[in-house]
């Protein structure tokens, strides 16, 4: 008896203390913010744990692993406290009005996936300490006023210019701009543009959509940037998948619907990416030629502009073509 009060006494107040760490960090996050819409209305601090709050989504052991505050209207800065939320995947804060520096204790969120901060307001120097998190896959830091050296360490040598794309005062090899003081660095190889080539029936594919299931790529594309995958997936499963398995298949079926048939994957190269390996790899590269095209077409780039991608060597036929 005196045993299972011990144990009660010993396990539960670490329980609640650790869901109350995550939900005081939120509410400091929430006390420094101005909210005219009140999209922050539920969350109370009086609760245990903030898994019931508004744009916030928890683990099943309580704690919390996003933070979807996009489009919401806030404005004020972020609080050093965030980097208290040692489970959080995705820190979703785009197209706001949030000021002041992106917090050095970003960088202590081992678990982060995505930082997505576009559209904002922020200034000052990009966290080198970012570049810690090995789980990271999406980055935009774009439409914003930050300045500096866009650091390249770790994690960072995954992200193109596009993750960077309309601040202040960026500079680095990513931005091709070399930092004041700094060395000039040699430019990226020449790139040869495809010549357009003539679908059946006699029009140019370039730069045109074809409608019908190119649109409905473009739309998936955009879905998945977004990473809105509620919306991808059957209805029924309701939220019975794996968020992370249903965004690599979708990126897998991406890579086989690419404009040139010698670019898609082969249907080894589709087991093995489905097993896992070489699929980050695979897709980083695809965006990268992406962005590539689009600063030699000299398109300017707003934020989700990459998923128009360029339709060149269209053939449906090839599509399913044998491999
Ligand atoms: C983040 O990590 C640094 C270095 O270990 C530490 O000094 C800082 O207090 C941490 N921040 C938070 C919010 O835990
Ligand atoms: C954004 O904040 C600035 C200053 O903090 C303010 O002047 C501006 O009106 C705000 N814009 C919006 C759309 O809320």
């Amino acid at each position: 008896m005196s045993f299972v009060v011990w144990l009660i006494m010993v396990v539960h107040p670490v329980k609640l203390v650790y869901a109350n760490v995550e939900g005081d960090a939120l509410h400091s996050l929430r006390t420094n913010l101005k909210d005219p819409n009140s999209v922050l209305q539920s969350w109370d601090p009086t609760l245990v744990n903030p898994c019931t709050w508004f744009h916030v989504t928890c683990n099943n052991d309580n704690s919390v692993i996003r933070v979807d505050l996009g489009n919401a209207a806030l404005s004020g800065t972020l609080v050093s406290q965030l980097g208290l939320l040692k489970n959080l995947q995705y820190l979703e804060l785009y197209s706001n009005n949030l000021s002041g520096p992106i917090p050095n204790d970003l960088g202590n969120l081992t678990n982060l996936v995505s930082l997505d901060l576009y559209l904002n307001g922020f200034s000052g120097p990009i966290p080198v300490t970012l570049g810690k998190l090995s789980k990271l896959r999406f980055l935009d830091l774009s439409n914003n006023r930050l300045s500096g050296l866009v650091p390249d360490s770790g994690s960072f040598s995954l992200f193109t210019p596009i993750s960077f794309a309309n601040n202040l005062d960026l500079c680095g090899p990513v931005t091709g701009r070399p930092c004041p003081g700094s060395p000039p660095f040699s430019p990226p190889p020449p790139f040869v543009q495809p010549p357009p080539i003539a679908v059946p029936g006699g029009k140019s594919a370039t730069g045109a959509i074809a409608g019908g299931w190119l649109s409905l790529v473009l739309q998936v594309k955009g879905l998945l940037k977004e990473k809105k995958l509620e919306m991808l997936v059957d209805p029924d499963l309701e939220t019975n998948y794996i968020a992370t398995e249903v965004e690599q298949l979708i990126q897998v079926a991406l890579l086989c619907t690419q404009g040139s048939p010698m670019d898609r994957p082969k249907m080894s190269d589709v087991v093995r990416m489905l097993e896992g390996d070489g699929l980050a790899e695979r897709w980083e590269e695809w965006q990268k030629v992406e962005v590539l095209r689009h600063e030699l077409d000299l398109v300017p780039l707003p934020n989700s502009d990459w998923i128009l991608d360029s339709t060149d060597n269209l053939h449906a036929v090839e599509l399913s073509g044998p491999r």
